[in-house]
């Protein structure tokens, strides 16, 4: 079997930066047209000067490759001529927006929505769309659940701005969709297999272990209706989170899935499992084009259901990080890239 993917997007992707930005760009180079890039670095990407010169480094790593980052600012309160001058750089795309403190490296997000409250109606007035991580404080569990109804206050306080909600993990919030046009959601291809059963019911899975975390049975089917079915404001953000082995292996692991030399095989997995190919390009592309009127390099992938082996460790310049399915005879793998 295979599957032709025109111009694949990642649309939640972390690249870090010095050495791990050199050892993962080339990975998401190689299997997607363009990813959406996001800027909790530390200190977080946040005013123009830090977004040009990541896109520099990024640039630096990808070595040419035909390939568009897609640029975030980290959500503070900025002003108009901020917001405008960040629209100026080439590969600008919006603004992440963290609750402080709920994941990695977000100390600097925002503790009032209301105080942001500006920044965003000049946001819905530039059409600059918002994208956000949308967990309380709360029970692990119930993050997602309890945020929903900040999603909802800004969805009707800001009827024009487009708004993401990131890497959804929860049914309740693939309904939360439908009740507004201007939200969409990205999922991952984790949230789509796992369960919190498979990161802790077990011996625990550090390598599996990301925020939100996984949730229900009930869930993940929520999410696999929507993403398979090719609902047409949901898309792929693979939220890869690379972590260097001795973060995510000792007391204290970081949270962060490593799926991003995986994610497309993953999906033509789940797809054709599910007899849902013809769902993929919309999820893995067209839903984002349409949404965001992007138009990203061509790129022709093809998957086929020919088996890989998953290496145990990507290692070089001094890293060395495990991928999802890491050691895995892996089921399906990208045979050929055309630009
Ligand atoms: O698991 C996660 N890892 N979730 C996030 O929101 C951040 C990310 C990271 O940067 O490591
Ligand atoms: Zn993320």
């Amino acid at each position: 079997m295979e599957i032709t993917l025109t111009s694949p997007l990642d649309m939640h992707l972390h690249v870090r930066d010095g050495e791990m930005l050199q050892l993962v760009a080339p990975l998401s180079a190689r299997d997607f047209a363009a990813a959406v890039i996001m800027p909790n670095l530390v200190p977080p990407v946040a005013d123009e000067q830090a977004l040009r010169a990541y896109a520099e480094r990024i640039q630096t790593a990808l070595c040419g490759a035909h390939f568009a980052p897609l640029m975030t600012l980290f959500f503070r309160n900025y002003s108009e001529a901020e917001l405008r001058a960040a629209q100026n750089i080439p590969g600008f795309f919006g603004v992440k927006l963290y609750p402080a403190g709920v994941t990695t490296n977000s100390d600097d997000g925002v503790r009032s929505l209301q105080a942001v409250e500006p920044t965003l109606r000049c946001m819905e007035i530039l059409g600059i769309p918002l994208l956000v991580h949308g967990e309380s404080h709360g029970f692990v569990m119930d993050r997602e659940a309890q945020f929903l109804p900040m999603y909802r206050h800004l969805a009707e306080q800001f009827p024009k701005l487009s708004i993401c909600m990131e890497h959804i993990t929860t049914a309740a919030a693939v309904r939360l969709l439908d009740e507004y046009e201007n939200l969409c959601a990205t999922i991952t291809l984790h949230h789509l297999e796992l369960t919190l059963d498979d990161v802790l019911g077990g011996a625990l899975k550090p390598h599996l272990f990301c925020k939100p975390v996984a949730k229900r049975a009930e869930d993940r089917e929520a999410l696999l209706q929507a993403a398979l079915s090719g609902h047409p404001r949901v898309m792929f953000g693979s939220d890869s989170a690379p972590h260097p082995i001795h973060k995510k292996e000792c007391s204290g692991c970081a949270a962060g899935v490593f799926s991003a030399p995986v994610a497309l095989p993953g999906l033509a997995r789940l797809f054709a499992e599910h007899h849902a190919t013809d769902h993929l390009q919309a999820f893995v592309s067209d839903n984002a084009c349409r949404r965001y009127g992007l138009t990203p390099p061509a790129k022709k992938v093809v998957l086929r259901d020919t088996p890989m082996q998953v290496p145990t460790h990507y290692r070089s310049f001094g890293q060395s990080v495990v991928p999802l399915y890491a050691g895995e005879e892996f089921p399906w793998s990208v045979c050929a890239v055309q630009e």
